[in-house]
């Protein structure tokens, strides 16, 4: 099947499956995956440990590949019933921004060139992806440690420029597990603001994993995936303003 486009952007999953290893030890840890989310859409996605949170988040960023079902990101066919689009590398560089739970900085570069070290590897010029860097920085309240090194900051302002890092090259597609644990309650509202600004500015369409009780309140949609298998429901959609 050659490379495929269609003409709907943001996520779509259908049915989406994957087994983990073989025989009598194998376990099912998605089943039945359906879930859609609408370009400048912040969803949520809670379930208890080990319903398959990550490993979701693990397909949907490429990182392993689904046993069954279908999915798109961004306009882009990835997966389709045992077929994978070819380059896995481009489309985790070009779709998709990562915010994990732990920050994974690189100690060697600043906190500025942690960040633009992705625009530029997308062929920014330097000063553009700096600027974006520290527009960044300065909305997440850290620009005032935009030259410092990682290992020189809290564990909240490591999570914060993660965040930027994740955002900065405005991906379609923003998958997102846990990121605000480390963070106060103020912080945390800042940081699901900034991803909401996010999506209506750049259509672009972000799933937040997680059990925090200061953000739940926050999305308008939420899955809850038990056993492998996802619902969804209304969330409160509480005013960020
Ligand atoms: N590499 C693996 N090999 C085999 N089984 C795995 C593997 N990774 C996860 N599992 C199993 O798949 C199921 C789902 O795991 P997953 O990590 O997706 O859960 P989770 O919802 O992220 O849980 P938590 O909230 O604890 O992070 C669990 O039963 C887990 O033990
Ligand atoms: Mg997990």
């Amino acid at each position: 099947m050659a490379e495929q486009t269609t003409e709907e952007r943001g996520i779509r999953i259908e049915g989406l499956g994957k087994r983990y290893g073989r025989g009598d030890t194998a376990v099912d840890a998605l089943r039945q995956v359906d879930m859609s989310v609408a370009p400048g859409e912040v969803v949520g996605l809670i379930g208890p440990s080990g319903s398959g949170k990550t490993t979701l988040l693990k397909c949907l960023g490429a990182v392993i590949e689904p046993s069954a079902g279908r999915m798109t990101l961004g306009g882009t066919v990835i997966y389709d019933n045992g077929w994978t689009i070819r380059d896995l590398r481009a489309l985790r560089r070009d779709k998709i921004g990562f915010v994990f739970q732990a920050p994974y900085l690189i100690p060697f570069l600043n906190v500025t060139d942690n960040i633009a070290l992705l625009p530029m590897l997308a062929g920014q010029p330097n000063r553009e992806a700096r600027r974006r860097a520290r527009e960044l920085l300065d909305a997440l309240d850290v620009g005032h440690r935009a030259l410092a090194m990682p290992s020189q900051l809290s564990g909240g302002e490591q999570q914060r420029v993660a965040i930027a890092r994740g955002l900065v090259n405005r991906p379609p597609v923003i998958l997102a597990d846990e990121p605000t644990a480390p963070l106060d309650s103020e912080r945390a509202l800042t940081v699901i603001r900034i991803l909401n600004d996010m999506a209506r500015k750049f259509e672009t369409a972000i799933i937040v994993v997680t059990h925090d009780e200061k953000i739940i309140p926050t999305f308008k949609r939420i899955y809850h995936i038990r056993d492998g298998i996802t619902g969804e429901e209304q969330g409160e959609g509480r005013d960020l303003r």
